[in-house]
């Protein structure tokens, strides 16, 4: 990566959002927890250091090593960041008697500076701070205030070296409305940025660097789901060292109905090298009579574990391990949670034992799922492959409530495929983060024609969402929901009623085990 942006992370809630920001203006950065940060690497245009729950007049308040890098490289210091450096520097941070939280006011007083180039004199800005800047250090200058605070921003007038920001507002959420041109500036005209952060430039570059890192010789393992990012990060992978990538995709018997073939098909013809494991009937005999969902879950994952482990012994030469981690399973694991607290560590090898000893190789693990998506699409992987629906692990193994057996899972797949397939139909596929069915060990009785039934009952499940954390029950037409229900009953033997789930998570999850 030619030139990339560090965001020191000092635990807001907002870090995320700053990344979020930059990458959309093409520039790459990478968001760091303020205990990692020891140097400037190369290739570093600038830092912004973000906000914080924390205070600088806690009596050991939390800070980096500002001096070894003042004036070396522009800096942007945002709430918590702005007062950190004020505070270093000689500055004065009070507890204030106004909290200021919400819409605030810019009063611009220097107009032509370049972090404000192009913003408006009173522009909208969003404020959350308890401690207030009342004294910037001798040599920088106030260029900003707002009707409660006259310290809104600053700047080091210093002429050599480069320059140190601050702002006590937060540019990088929405409510700010010139808060994205204000990054902006920062990033191309005090950092000097290209904005050349493109998914076709991330892909030669990644493919560059998987060469170097396994080299010539070495062989790369990767179990592959079907899903977005280990597609993705497979095609990255297979594209750098073709077939000494060995992807395998194992068939548990409890894939939606077609999958295993046409997920098989479809690594083929985008070329990766990839064995299909049919173990459906290992599965099926290990969970047979068992209800419990832990218990389901532990036996998929362990048997899950034990085909991968025996299939990789046979790779001569498998060194590394691919994975799809992507940035927000980085972030969620290794962001500063709750200053001095909990802090988590990166799960890595994704359930694998650590004694299989393999280097992971994850060539997505600073992108966000867009980016994804986006570099899939420059890689030209088909459509259906990028807009999926994620999947769990465990499949319809945690869809068929209580026991599993062949015959539920093919009453489920029936039905799963008649409601995917219906949505796709009606353009209503990609307006959902998640849909599927759930078998219900429910038999009611229904009539059909002149015979009574006794049959079972599947839900339907569809959620909107952004990250799976929390949910919503898609509000799907009526007619179409009458049509899937109708389309269920009449084709599939076995099934007599179909009911929607209205459940939102929280308090309900997207999964029903
Ligand atoms: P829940 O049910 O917790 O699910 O609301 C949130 C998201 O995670 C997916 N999920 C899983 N994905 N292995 C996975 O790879 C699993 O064991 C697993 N369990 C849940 C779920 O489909 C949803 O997108």
């Amino acid at each position: 990566m030619n030139e990339k942006i560090i965001i020191v992370d000092f635990g807001s809630q907002y870090t995320q959002l700053i990344g979020r920001v930059v990458r959309e203006l093409n520039v790459y950065c990478e968001v760091v927890p303020y205990f990692n940060f020891h140097k400037i690497e190369e290739g570093v245009k600038g830092i912004i250091l973000g906000g914080s729950p924390a205070s600088v007049n806690d009596e050991n308040y939390i800070r980096i090593n500002l001096q070894s890098m003042l004036y070396k490289i522009p800096i942007l210091g945002i709430c918590y960041g702005a007062q950190l450096i004020a505070k270093e520097l000689g500055g004065i941070v009070n507890k204030s008697n106004k909290r200021e939280y919400g819409r605030a006011f810019l009063n611009i007083e220097e107009k032509e500076i370049d972090l404000f180039k192009g913003v408006d004199q009173s522009s909208q800005v969003w404020m959350s701070h308890s401690d207030s800047i009342i004294q910037i250090p001798s040599h920088f200058k106030n260029i900003a205030r707002t009707e409660n605070i006259p310290i809104a921003a600053f700047y080091s007038k210093e002429k050599i070296g480069f320059p140190v920001y601050g702002v006590q507002f937060h540019p990088e959420v929405y409510h700010s409305t010139a808060g994205k041109k204000i990054i902006e500036n920062f990033l191309v005209l005090i950092c000097g940025c290209q904005q050349q952060w493109t998914a076709q430039s991330f892909i030669e570059q990644t493919i560059q660097d998987i060469k170097v890192q396994v080299g010539t010789e070495n062989h790369v393992i990767m179990a592959l789901s079907g899903g977005v990012d280990s597609t993705v990060a497979a095609t990255l992978i297979g594209k750098a060292i073709g077939n000494r990538l060995h992807g395998i995709f194992v068939d548990n018997g409890l894939l939606r109905k077609n999958e295993f073939t046409e997920v098989l098909d479809m690594y083929k013809s985008i070329g990766i090298n990839v064995i299909g494991i049919d173990a459906k009937h290992l599965f099926y005999a290990n969970l047979k009579d068992i209800s419990d969902p832990e218990t389901k879950r532990k036996i998929i994952g362990r048997l899950f574990i034990e085909i991968f482990q025996s299939e990789a012994k046979k790779i001569e030469n498998a060194k590394f391990l691919g994975q799809g981690t992507i940035y927000p399973d980085i972030i969620e694991s290794n962001v500063v949670k709750g200053i001095g607290h909990t802090i988590k560590s990166h799960h890595n090898v994704g359930g694998l034992p650590k004694e299989m000893n393999l280097h992971l190789i994850e060539p997505l693990k600073y992108l966000f799922k867009d980016e994804v998506r986006r570099v899939g699409n420059t890689l030209e992987i088909p459509k259906d492959f990028i807009q999926r629906h994620p999947f769990p692990g465990p499949g319809l193994g945690i869809r068929i409530i209580g026991a599993i057996n062949e015959n539920l899972v093919s009453l489920a797949q029936k039905a799963d495929a008649i409601f995917i397939q219906s949505l796709k139909k009606h353009n209503l596929y990609n307006q959902i983060w998640q849909a599927g069915v759930i078998l219900l060990p429910i038999k009611s009785v229904g009539v059909m024609g002149d015979e009574r039934t006794y049959e079972l009952t599947v839900a339907l499940r569809a959620v909107t969402s952004v990250d799976g954390m929390t949910a919503d029950w898609a509000d799907l037409p009526n007619h179409f929901l009458r049509e899937v229900s109708n389309e269920i009953i009449n084709q599939i033997n076995g099934i007599n009623r179909v009911v929607y789930d209205i459940s939102s998570k929280p308090p309900a999850t997207i999964e029903w085990e």
